[in-house]
């Protein structure tokens, strides 16, 4: 048994769909949230900030005791999982290698493709972990203007639609399967196989994360005993829009108690 906090960031907001799968599979468990508001978006950023914004996030998260660190963004677990590695002897669990273990229980699928910021499908980490003899990586595309639109609500519009078909529709029907390595993918997978297809199975890799991890803590004795677990959620910025932000990923009504801190010393 371990009472500690779980402790999850995210370069801002779109952890928080990771968030919700954890909550679901554990709700006993406390957790610390950490969303980088400031300096969101990281996906336009150099290998370099990545990685000094990520360390900053996961020193955070260690200072407030959690017991293991999720990095709940795939352009951090992309391009900074290596060093975070070595600055702690913490259980990390990141979107990335989720995304893996989740293509690895799909039947006959083959051919796939990757969809992410320009920051993480610059990094091809996907064609760097996954099996050649199994899987081809069919195309690795970014779609950097999905992050905006999410955010602005666009979700089920006839503009991510539109921007959905550029992007995307040239590859229609050349995959079985499309990893959605972006926290904001999943809420407009509906745009994405409009233009993909809807025979592809979209890859979300906050499924396969939650499970490993609850798989993880129970394996170990590391779950929280409580049958409640809190959120303690903390943002480095509070912009005017980021009630509407939030809502687009917890739902209208959801309650958050925000702390603000500062991660630039
Ligand atoms: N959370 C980021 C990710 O999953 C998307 C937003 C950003 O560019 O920071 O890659």
């Amino acid at each position: 048994m371990n009472r500690k906090p779980i402790g999850i960031f995210d370069s801002g907001l779109g952890g928080l769909s990771v968030l919700k799968k954890i909550q679901q599979q554990l709700p006993g468990e406390d957790i610390v949230y950490l969303g980088d508001t400031a300096r969101v978006p990281y996906g336009t950023r150099s290998k370099k900030t990545i990685e000094r914004f990520s360390i900053q996030c996961a020193r955070f998260l260690v200072d407030k005791g959690v017991k293991c660190i999720v990095i709940a963004c795939n352009t951090s677990s992309s391009n900074a999982l290596e060093i975070i590695k070595k600055q702690t002897s913490l259980p990390i669990f990141d979107v990335v290698n989720s995304s893996i273990e989740a293509l690895k229980e799909l039947k006959s699928v083959k051919n796939i493709g990757v969809i992410g910021t320009s920051a993480t499908v610059n990094s091809h980490i996907h064609r760097k972990l996954i099996n050649f003899r199994k899987f081809k990586i069919v195309f690795e595309i970014p779609c950097p203007l999905f992050v905006p639109l999410v955010e602005n609500g666009e979700i089920e519009s006839k503009i991510t639609d539109l921007v959905a078909h550029k992007y995307l529709s040239k590859k229609r029907d050349k995959v079985q399967a499309v990893i959605m390595a972006c926290t904001h993918f999943p809420i407009i997978k509906k745009s994405i196989k409009k233009a993909l297809g809807e025979k592809v199975t979209l890859i979300d890799p906050a499924e396969k994360l939650s499970l490993s991890l609850k798989e993880y803590l129970l394996k170990n004795n590391f779950e929280s005993d409580r049958n409640n677990g809190k959120l303690t959620f903390y943002v480095t910025d509070i912009s005017s829009t980021f009630k509407d932000t939030a809502s687009v990923f917890l739902g209208k009504h959801s309650q958050l108690k925000i702390r603000k801190t500062s991660l630039d010393n």
